[in-house]
């Protein structure tokens, strides 16, 4: 049946047809409608495509981590395949800092224990090339505690030329370069122990002292991570790396790039954007390395960021970097907000009044 009335269909005339002009006024729409869509949502066209165009880095060799309370430090170490040291290594800690006041705090506080120095570096321009306060000189008062232990140094920058652009990626290398020249001074030795992070990528108070303690560890390792934005109270996943942990020598040299395959399994902290003003998130989204990623004044308004923050929403209207459209899609949209506060740094809930702001329920923040 079907196939004797195409049949009749092929044989009739095809000279009335209609001519294919309401074919071509509908190319003539949809065209400029493309086009626009490509000019304004351009860049997340392209991510929304990356597991097409982008592999994903190769993967690590996660070393399982243990620990628990009252666990002997000689107990741990065996576990690892490692063997206790009759000294523990001294620790040095090396941040280049932009203005993650609370985050400083927090490390310190939490870390001052195991280290033996904390060395600080301080520009005074953004990675931007922007003139940037030295927030950490004029609130070095609230460091107090630490001191003793401070190796500080201050890094001039270069202002960016009125229309020129600076490569935040040059300026980034250059203070990883005065770094490594302050390390040098700080008194650091062959085979001490060097963190090198970012400041709001908290080692775990026992990863520090195990890593301290244990004979036989890699030379170099990153620390995976738990990856936090905003607060505690928005866990994202376990997928930051790039914080490393070094047996000091003479090729060490710091950097925030992939260096080994090895990375030790939930080894602490990295909270992303946990500030307590909203102008400290105004000042890091123009700071930040990725500064392309800020579209237009509107952006950068108040109430706009306190939305979402509260909902866990990306400041940036940007798509997750993820290399299969499975990881892509789950990542979309909002982070779930969670009601834990277990297994944070213990400043943080000794003192959870000061740091409400970091905690479940605590999302909105004062302006300034
Ligand atoms: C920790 O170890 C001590 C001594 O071995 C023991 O008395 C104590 O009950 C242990 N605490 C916990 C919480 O297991
Ligand atoms: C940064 O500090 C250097 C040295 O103190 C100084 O010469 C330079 O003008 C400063 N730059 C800015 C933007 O303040």
């Amino acid at each position: 049946m079907i196939l004797q009335r195409m049949a009749t269909r092929n044989h009739r005339p095809t000279s009335r047809r209609a001519p294919p002009k309401i074919l071509f006024i509908l190319l003539l729409i949809i065209f400029p409608i493309c086009l626009l869509g490509v000019f304004t949502y351009g860049q997340k066209i392209t991510y929304f495509f990356r597991p097409l165009w982008d592999k994903p880095p190769r993967s690590f060799y996660r070393i399982p981590h243990y620990y628990a309370e009252n666990v002997s430090m000689e107990h741990l170490c065996r576990l690892h395949g490692w063997s206790i040291l009759p000294q523990p290594r001294q620790v040095y800690d090396a941040v280049i800092f932009s203005n993650e006041l609370d985050m400083l705090e927090i490390r310190w506080r939490e870390l001052n224990p195991y280290v033996t120095k904390f060395v600080i570096l301080e520009s005074n321009t953004t990675f931007t090339g922007i003139p940037k306060p030295l927030f950490f000189t004029s609130n070095r008062a609230r460091y107090a505690f630490a001191e003793a232990k401070i190796v500080h140094d201050t890094f001039s920058g270069r202002v960016a030329n009125r229309g020129s652009h600076e490569d935040p990626f040059k300026l980034e290398s250059w203070q990883r370069t005065a770094m490594n020249g302050l390390l040098r001074r700080s008194g650091i030795s062959y085979g001490d122990l060097l963190i090198i992070s970012d400041t709001d990528e908290i080692p775990s108070p026992h990863t520090l002292k195990l890593l301290q303690w244990c004979d036989g560890i890699p030379p170099v390792m990153h620390l995976e991570l738990r990856h936090y934005m905003y607060s505690f109270e928005f866990p994202v996943d376990y997928s930051s790396w790039r914080a490393t942990a070094h047996i000091y020598g003479p090729k060490t040299l710091y950097r925030h790039s992939r260096q080994t395959d090895l990375i030790l399994s939930d080894a602490g902290w990295h909270c992303s954007f946990c500030f307590r003003r909203i102008q400290e998130f105004v000042f890091k989204m123009t700071a930040y390395s990725h500064a392309d990623r800020v579209k237009g004044r509107d952006s950068l308004s108040y109430p706009r960021i306190q939305k979402l923050i509260c909902q866990g929403d990306d400041l940036f209207d940007m798509l997750p970097e993820e290399y299969t459209f499975k990881e892509l899609i789950k990542k979309l949209g909002r982070i779930p907000p969670s009601a834990s506060a277990v297994h944070l740094p213990a400043y943080v809930i000794a003192n959870a009044e000061k740091f409400r702001f970091l905690l479940p329920g605590g999302c909105v923040r004062s302006p300034d």
